[in-house]
């Protein structure tokens, strides 16, 4: 199950080996891109094409993906509301990236303009929030409780966005804190994606609780793997720019682990952490240097580590394709070069 950026570049697949389910899931994601392409119509035709602009320059349907696949733990993993939930989590997603995009001034997304630089950063936030109003709406038809995580979802989100832009507290550990920003800016989403999933394919309420965990952990997977793909990704592979987080000095696990190791030989390296990197040839110099060194195979390693906490939460399951599929998502997620 893939979708296909501007650039050509594929995405990330759904690993599922059994074919029944596989076909279920492929409808079922028709459903949903049919459904959201329906929801970002607006009366106003420039907001409309605004609001495209992002969705249909590809994205791996990642959030959606996981809310289908949590739903085959439940006894209705295709009723309306697991569609529509799937929706929201998108939708919730798209939202976010158009600020997200504004905030670190990029200038590509999925392989083409980013909002902000096609159009303008005023537009970029409106769209990014006429998503998300979409989103509420849609939520707002799945019941009371739906409308409680999906806004204490956008809490994390939004704290975990705003920590980013802090740097650690006195005493407080810089990983630990950038662990935290990366449990809220993206964990929090993908933990809900599964949850929605699990939810509203009516699974027991430890199912829930146990795939919601394993959501959370996956999408810190997730997002910590997008920043190993910032340092060691070519540009036309993963859609965007390399080394845009350095560049803007956000601290990624990489750049994190090496400024804990810091070895004699670093010493170039750190002095190149802490200036600005806006200058290209610096930051070429910065990137070059990260990329050979130990601190990205560590980097992968802390990643392997919390995907194996995800896999664990899997023992809820009964065995059979749909634990096996939600294995090989984590695993997947952990290694993914695009
Ligand atoms: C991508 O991080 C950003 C996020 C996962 C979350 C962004 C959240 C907000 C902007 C809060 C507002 C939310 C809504 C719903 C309006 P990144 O910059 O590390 O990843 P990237 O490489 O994909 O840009
Ligand atoms: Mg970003």
């Amino acid at each position: 199950m893939t979708s296909t950026a501007a650039d050509g570049s594929s995405s990330l697949a759904l690993p599922v080996l059994d074919e029944e389910l596989d076909s279920r899931l492929r409808d079922r994601l028709t459903l949903v891109e049919e459904r959201l392409e329906r929801e970002i119509r607006s009366e106003a035709a420039f907001v409309t094409e605004a609001a495209r602009h992002l969705m249909n320059a590809g994205g791996k349907r990642f959030r959606p993906a996981l809310t289908l696949l949590c739903a085959e733990a439940g006894p209705a993993p295709g009723s309306p509301e697991v569609i529509t939930s799937a929706c929201v989590v998108e939708l919730t997603h798209l939202a976010s990236l158009y600020h997200d995009d504004v905030m670190d001034e990029a200038q590509l997304r999925r392989g083409a303009a980013s909002a902000n630089s096609r159009w303008d950063n005023h537009v970029a936030i409106l769209t990014g929030d006429f998503l998300f109003s979409k989103s509420s709406e849609l939520t707002s038809t799945l019941g009371a409780e739906a409308v409680r995580i999906q806004a204490e979802t956008f809490t994390a989100l939004v704290e975990g966005q705003i920590l980013e832009t802090l740097t650690p507290g006195p005493g407080e550990d810089a990983l630990a804190h950038y662990l935290r920003v990366v449990q809220g800016k993206t964990g929090s989403l993908i933990a809900t994606s599964a949850r929605y999933g699990a939810r509203f394919a009516g699974a027991a309420p430890e199912v829930e609780r146990a795939l919601t965990a394993y959501g959370e952990r996956v999408g810190m997977a997730f997002q910590l793997s997008d920043d190993i793909l910032d340092v060691a990704a070519e540009s036309v592979e993963s859609g965007k720019t390399p080394g845009t987080d350095l560049r803007e000095g956000v601290p990624t696990l990489p750049v994190l682990m090496a400024r804990r190791s810091a070895r004699p030989e670093d010493r170039r390296l750190l002095s190149l952490l802490d200036s600005d990197l806006s200058d290209d040839a610096r930051h070429e110099e910065a990137l070059a240097l990260l990329r050979r060194h130990p601190a990205l195979d560590e980097a992968r390693a802390h990643v392997l580590d919390i995907t194996r906490q995800a896999q664990r939460f899997l023992d809820v399951l009964p065995p059979g394709p749909v634990r096996e599929a939600l294995d090989a998502f984590a695993v997947l997620t952990a290694t993914r070069s695009s």
